[in-house]
């Protein structure tokens, strides 16, 4: 039987706070959990949703060294970022806290010295690679050199992404810090390790036996970490920056940042409620809900829940809905190489549209595989959806009633068998929304509210009030409180997933505080109620918009190619009489033309001085023949003729290839008289 619980806690990763979020973050773990925390609180549960940035990590240090300015610069800088996108989005937190606010730095050193206390960890000493320049221990990604599988010279101290094989740093050959670039040596050093081997029979029984209604994929996971056995894990790590390992002997050590980070849902939980935060991490009533990406499965739902076992007083996760990745126009979203698309900017770039982005990830959300967010879906979503079906049934339902009532709700008669028909098909969206919402199915939750926005156009169009008016102007205001009633459902419906226009719609409606009970339901509004003027809820995306967001991409795409271009290796050496045989001289276009059936090629007249020549070249695809008349361009005079496409060509006229393929006419700084040599 299904567990009651008295209140719930949802948790959402905390990202990074080394550079800002983008729509992968929002699609995977903020907009569901928004969701389904707004659901909760609409249907008036005890919730709070609870948020905030990771700060500690070697990522951050490597960033602040890399800009010379200190961590707590980056993390300032890219928290205060990272709240904002957040709150422009409608994510309605109860906290957006962070990792080295004081509350958490005491909360998770003690958890670390509660766990210590008890005896919970083993303390070891290893072997670790030190970067003697940098002063600091290498975690294995930053270590890289040749991998021993496959030869790559490129591969990481934790994996090659070459040949895909997961590595130790030891496994290197020739390793180099990243940080550096010196070659690390070997020192000793001490570290607690976490026993995860010890909570395997746990686990087992906990996942594997008692939740087998968690994701699939999430556990899959957990089925495979848990067969392939668990390992000890180091909690603590040598660096400057993060949270001291409370205990003697410990000095330069901090605590792990997957440590204290999951430890910061607590601590922010009890910065917002400094003396009830017990009874949301203590009470076995209280239901705790982690929203993550797949990348954190093992920490959430292995790591975490082991620490909060072996401290004792907390409870574990009821679920952790986990989901997939979301590719961008069908590349994986990557932030080193800028291939994503980032919420600050989507702010300044689509003004006002959070809820376009939120309805187009959560109607392609990658709830059970990897999806793609393209910006055509993007745009076809908000016109062909959000405008002409939501946007279009609120604003006929309102236009049609201030134009015929005079923007009153009219007086609702008797429902004809249509109208009870049509109620039918909708009355009992609240379960439908309720069943798939609980069950963190938000794609399918969206797909009925828009559903209800079908049925309303559809009634509307079948049952042409405006036709009506002059015959039977009672039956005009039965179907009219019809449709404005169907508006108020979707006020409801929508508020968890488009906060913004539901919002507008309940201000247009003259409604108060939405209520969960009221869906399915056709006396939300009272007959004669004041309606607010109508204003459009979505309107048209053009195709500029889109190209511009394309083609911002593609510069991204030129740029990556540009940055990892190598450019040929040099030729074979020749000899000085070799290089002067070729004659290169300097002409200038006369004509200029195509040559026809020949896509690639252009005809040249050139003056060489000497008379002038022929010359066919290949640059049609770079250049209008127009914009060469006139110009001056080096060709290799010398060259033995030959006939191209019918014409014969007297020589080859010089240019260069870059790294994007664009093919550039080399020209002489200045204009030199026709025929000059090039030496
Ligand atoms: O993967 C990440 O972005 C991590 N910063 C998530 C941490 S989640 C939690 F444990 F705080
Ligand atoms: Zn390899």
């Amino acid at each position: 039987m299904e567990k009651k619980f008295k209140r719930i806690l949802v948790t959402t990763a905390l990202p990074y706070a080394n550079g800002p979020v983008h729509i992968g973050h929002l699609a995977g773990v903020y907009v569901p959990a928004d969701i389904y925390t707004r659901y909760q609180r609409l249907k008036g549960r005890d919730v709070i949703f609870i948020g905030g940035s990771d700060e500690h990590g070697v990522p951050i240090t490597l960033k602040a060294r890399k800009e010379g300015v200190s961590p707590q610069d980056i993390v300032d800088r890219y928290h205060a970022l990272i709240k904002d996108s957040f709150e422009e989005f409608g994510i309605s937190f109860d906290i957006y806290s962070r990792t080295t606010s004081k509350i958490h730095e005491e909360l998770a050193s003690n958890f670390f010295r509660t766990l210590y206390d008890k005896g919970v960890f083993i303390e070891k000493e290893s072997e670790q690679y030190y970067d003697e320049e940098a002063q600091q221990f290498l975690a294995d990604r930053y270590i890289t050199g040749t991998c021993p599988h496959c030869g790559n010279e490129h591969a990481y101290g934790d994996q090659c992404e070459a040949c895909g094989i997961s590595l130790n740093a030891t496994d290197l050959i020739n390793p180099k810090s990243a940080i550096s670039g010196s070659t690390p040596v070997m020192k000793k050093t001490k570290h607690w390790y976490l026993p995860l081997d010890r909570y395997e029979e746990f686990l087992r029984q906990w996942i594997l036996k008692e939740h087998t209604e968690w994701k699939p994929n999430v556990y899959g996971q957990c089925k495979s970490w848990l067969d392939m056995g668990l390992q000890p894990r180091a909690v603590s790590r040598d660096l400057d920056w993060g949270i001291p390992v409370p205990v003697e002997g410990a000095k330069g050590k901090v605590l792990y940042v997957w440590f204290d980070a999951p430890i910061g849902y607590i601590s922010n939980t009890k910065e917002l409620l400094p003396d009830t935060w017990e009874r949301y991490w203590k009470d076995p009533e209280t239901k705790l809900v982690h929203f993550i990406g797949k990348d954190n499965i093992v920490f959430h739902c292995i790591v975490f829940p082991i620490m909060l076992k072996a401290e004792g007083s907390y409870i574990l996760p009821e679920n952790v809905p986990a989901n997939e990745f979301l590719n961008l126009e069908g590349n994986k979203i990557s932030t080193s190489r800028n291939w994503a698309v980032w919420l600050h900017e989507y702010l300044k770039e689509f003004p006002g549209k959070q809820d376009v982005l939120r309805y187009a990830l959560t109607a392609n959300a990658p709830e059970t595989k990897d999806n793609d967010f393209t910006w055509k879906d993007f745009q076809a979503r908000n016109n062909n959806e959000l405008v002409a079906i939501l946007g279009n049934f609120i604003n006929r339902s309102l236009v049609l009633t201030h134009k015929y009532f005079d923007g009153k709700v009219p007086v609702c008669g008797e429902l004809t068998d249509y109208d009870k028909e049509t109620l039918r098909e909708f009355s009992d969206i609240k379960t439908r929304l309720e069943n798939n919402i609980e069950n963190y199915r938000f794609r399918d939750a969206l797909k009925e509210a828009m559903n209800l926005a079908r049925i309303g156009n559809k009634y509307l169009a079948d049952t042409e009030p405006w036709k009506l008016v002059k015959k039977d102007i009672s039956r005009v205001a039965t179907i009219l409180n019809f449709a404005l009633q169907i508006s108020a459902n979707l006020a409801i419906a929508f508020e968890p997933f488009l906060p913004f226009a539901a919002q507008k719609i309940r201000k247009m409606l003259g409604m108060g505080t939405p209520e969960w009970n009221q869906l399915g339901r056709v006396d939300i509004l009272a007959p004669h109620a004041c309606l607010a003027q109508p204003e459009l809820l979505f309107e048209k995306i053009g195709d500029d918009l889109i190209a511009a967001q394309i083609q911002k991409l593609n510069d991204t795409k030129v740029a990556n190619e540009k940055a990892n271009y190598t450019p040929e290796p040099i030729a074979p050496t020749i000899e000085y009489d070799d290089f002067g045989k070729l004659d290169i001289r300097v002409g200038k276009v006369l004509e200029c033309k195509k040559l026809p059936k020949a896509d690639k090629l252009l005809q040249f007249k050139i003056d060489d001085g000497l008379g002038g020549r022929t010359i066919v070249s290949g640059i049609a695809k770079q250049y209008r023949p127009e914009d060469l008349v006139g110009k001056q361009v080096c060709f290799v005079a010398n060259l033995a003729p030959r006939r191209l496409k019918g014409v014969e060509s007297q020589g080859m006229i010089l240019s260069a290839e870059d790294a994007d393929g664009r093919v550039v006419v080399i020209t002489p700084q200045q204009d030199v008289t026709p025929g000059s040599c090039v030496k």
